[in-house]
């Protein structure tokens, strides 16, 4: 195991790599904070609608790292011109993810991907951001809509889905995308707004790629104790 550091002497986990930390505060400083202290548990940190209408794009400026991309979680949904030109200005960022909603359609979803390369190209970077369709928000309790937006993230030339837990078979059978997976609460957690939520082992048995965790970890009494726990959970 490695330790730096950033990771205040804890050995950095296996498996860092797909664990997502909302960082959803208002504060970049506490952002930046957070996202440190738990350095040890999380490659990835997500930038949310709070904390980018609060700080820009200096969030994402301050948080990337060699060891820990920024995933940009502005849920794009508009017409696909505006989408176009919102994803041209992500991509000159440097993050590694960002997301759209796939209820926006194929074409938005094509002009953001497109958006996308643009962007990363005009900054030099080689490696372009993974766009990730959000199919149902895990608060949803109905996810008719899932197969239907699954489909067209595929024909928008999206990454990856952002999906429940229960979705993931679907994902897995039916495309070749990477699954994002909200709404993960270790067995009998407080499941607050979510509707779909599912554990980090199941999450991990049905094929997620990367999981996003917020208040399992932020709003726990021991944040480091839980973090580590969520991750022995995931390579267990
Ligand atoms: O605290 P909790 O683990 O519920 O946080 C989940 C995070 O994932 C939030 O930042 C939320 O915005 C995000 N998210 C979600 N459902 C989606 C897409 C993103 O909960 N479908």
């Amino acid at each position: 195991m490695v330790t730096d550091s950033l990771s205040g002497g804890h050995p950095r986990t296996p498996g860092r790599d797909r664990l997502a930390l909302a960082l959803d505060v208002e504060d970049l400083d506490a952002a930046v904070a957070l996202a440190d202290r738990l350095h040890p548990w999380f490659g990835v940190v997500k930038v949310g609608l709070e904390l980018f209408t609060a700080a820009g794009p200096a969030a994402v400026e301050k948080l990337a790292r060699p060891d820990r991309r920024v995933f940009l979680d502005l849920k794009l949904h508009d017409i696909p011109t505006t989408v176009g030109k919102a994803a041209r200005q992500v991509g000159r960022l440097g993050v590694g993810y960002v997301t759209l909603h796939t209820s926006g359609g194929v074409d938005m979803l094509r002009a953001g991907v497109e958006g996308l390369v643009a962007g990363a190209s005009d900054a030099g970077f080689d490696d372009r951001p993974v766009a990730l369709g959000v199919t149902v928000l895990t608060s949803d309790p109905d996810a008719s809509a899932f197969p239907a937006r699954l489909h067209a993230a595929v024909e928008g030339g999206c990454g990856g889905v952002v999906c429940s837990v229960r979705e993931l078979p679907a994902v897995k059978e039916r495309s070749q995308l990477l699954a994002v997976v909200p709404g993960i609460r270790m067995p009998g957690g407080a499941a607050h707004d979510q509707a779909r939520v599912g554990t980090p082992a199941d999450a991990i048995a049905a094929g997620a790629d990367l999981l996003v965790i917020g208040r399992a970890v932020t709003a726990a009494s021991d944040p480091e104790e839980a973090a580590a726990a969520l991750s022995a959970a995931t390579i267990s």
